[in-house]
C-alpha cells in the first residue's frame, strides 16, 4: 500500500516543538501533512507513555505518528496499539534520531548500520497493521559513518514500506555540513512508485520549488526554519515572501498557548512554549531583549503579560 503524495509541502517532525498546537497552526498556513515528534515503543507499550506526543484533532491530518526502539517485534506492537487507539493516516519508524540516549539503546538511528534490521521491523510493523489498514513508512539519514542509502533503500523498499523520508546526511554528521538533496534524487529514481519526501536546510519557498524540480521528490520538509517562519507554507502557496510584523508574531504564540492548554497542563505549556517564542523572534529587530524578558517570566501569568506588553 503506497501513500499519494504530490509535491506536498510537509511539517517535519522536531521533537519538543511540534505537538498538535503547532502542527494545527502550520496546517491553518498551509501545511499538506504532519508528523508526530518520535515516541519510544517500549514506553508507549509498558506505560501508555505516548499520551501527550500523540494527541492530535482532526485538523493535523495527513498525520504520521512516528515510533522508534530497538527490535521489530517491540516497534510493530507498539505501533498496533497507536494506530488502533489514535487512527494516523500512517506510522512512521524514526531510523534517524542519533542523540546519545538514544544511540545507547541502540535505536533508531543506530539502526541504520544494519539495513537488514530496519527492513525486518519495517515488514514487522506492515504485518501488525495490515488488519487496521494503516501504512508504515520509514524517516531515514543517509547512513550511520557512511552514505549506504542504496543498501538502506534496497531493504526497505523489498519490506514494501510506503514512503520514505530522507534527510540526507548521515547519522555521524549530526547537522554539520549541508544536506546532500543529490541524494534524494538518486533515491527517487530508485525508489519505482513509492514516494520520496526530502528534509534538511530548507529556508525559502523558492527553496521549495528548487528541490521538486531538481531532485523530482514528491515531499519537501520544513522543520527548523518552520519553527521561526511558519508562513513558509503560506509563502509557498502565495508564490511571494511575506513580511511577518511583531504583532503578529505574539498573536501566533497566543494562538498556540492556548491550543496547547488543551493537552499540555498551563505552567507547563509555557515553559515549552518559551524555546519556540525565541524561535520566532529571529531576525526581529531588538530580539535579544525580549528573549530576555521571556525567559526571565517565572509563570504563565508572567509570561502573557509580558508578551502583551511588548
Ligand atoms: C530540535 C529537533 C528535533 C527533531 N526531532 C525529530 C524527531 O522527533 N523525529 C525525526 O524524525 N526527526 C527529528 N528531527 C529531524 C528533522 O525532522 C529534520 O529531518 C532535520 O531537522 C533536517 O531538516 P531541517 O533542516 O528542515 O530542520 C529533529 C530536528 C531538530 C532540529
Amino acid at each position: 500500500m503506497k501513500l499519494k503524495i504530490q509535491k506536498e509541502v510537509i511539517l517535519a517532525p522536531l521533537a519538543g516543538y511540534t505537538h498538535s498546537a503547532f502542527r494545527r497552526l502550520c496546517k491553518r498556513l498551509g501545511a499538506h501533512r504532519t508528523y508526530s515528534e518520535l515516541m519510544n515503543a517500549t514506553g508507549i507499550i509498558y506505560k501508555g507513555e505516548e499520551k501527550e506526543l500523540a494527541y492530535f484533532t482532526d485538523e493535523e491530518r495527513p498525520i504520521h505518528l512516528q515510533v522508534y526502539g530497538r527490535n521489530p517485534e517491540e516497534i510493530a506492537e507498539a505501533a498496533r496499539k497507536i494506530a488502533e487507539k489514535y487512527k494516523p493516516e500512517a506510522i512512521d519508524i524514526n531510523f534517524g534520531c542519533s542523540v546519545k540516549k538514544v544511540l545507547k539503546a541502540k535505536a533508531a538511528g543506530y539502526l541504520l548500520q544494519f539495513p537488514k534490521e530496519m527492513g525486518k521491523i519495517v515488514a514487522a510493523t506492515a504485518k501488525a497493521l495490515k488488519p487496521l489498514n494503516v501504512p508504515v513508512t520509514a524517516k531515514i539519514r543517509l547512513g550511520f559513518y557512511e552514505d549506504t542509502l542504496e543498501e538502506i533503500a534496497e531493504e526497505l523498499l523489498k519490506a514494501n514500506v510506503s514512503a520514505i523520508a530522507l534527510h540526507p546526511r548521515t547519522a555521524k554528521q549530526g547537522f554539520s555540513g549541508n544536506a546532500n538533496w543529490e541524494r534524494v534524487k538518486d533515491l527517487k529514481k530508485i525508489a519505482g512508485d513509492t514516494p520520496i519526501i526530502g528534509s534538511g536546510d530548507i529556508r525559502s519557498w523558492k527553496e521549495i520549488d528548487q528541490k521538486f524540480e531538481e531532485t523530482g521528490c514528491d515531499g519537501v520538509m520544513i522543520g527548523r526554519a518552520a519553527l521561526a517562519n511558519p508562513w513558509i507554507f503560506k509563502e509557498f502557496k502565495e508564490k511571494k515572501d511575506i513580511e511577518v510584523r511583531l504583532k503578529e508574531r505574539i498573536e501566533f504564540i497566543l494562538r498556540e498557548l492556548q491550543l496547547m492548554w488543551e493537552f499540555f497542563e498551563k505552567e507547563r505549556a509555557c515553559k515549552v512554549i518559551k524555546s519556540q517564542i525565541s524561535q520566532i523572534f529571529k531576525g526581529i529587530r531588538g530580539k535579544a531583549k525580549l528573549n530576555d524578558m521571556i525567559m526571565r517570566s517565572k509563570t504563565c501569568e508572567e509570561l502573557l503579560k509580558n508578551l502583551k506588553n511588548i
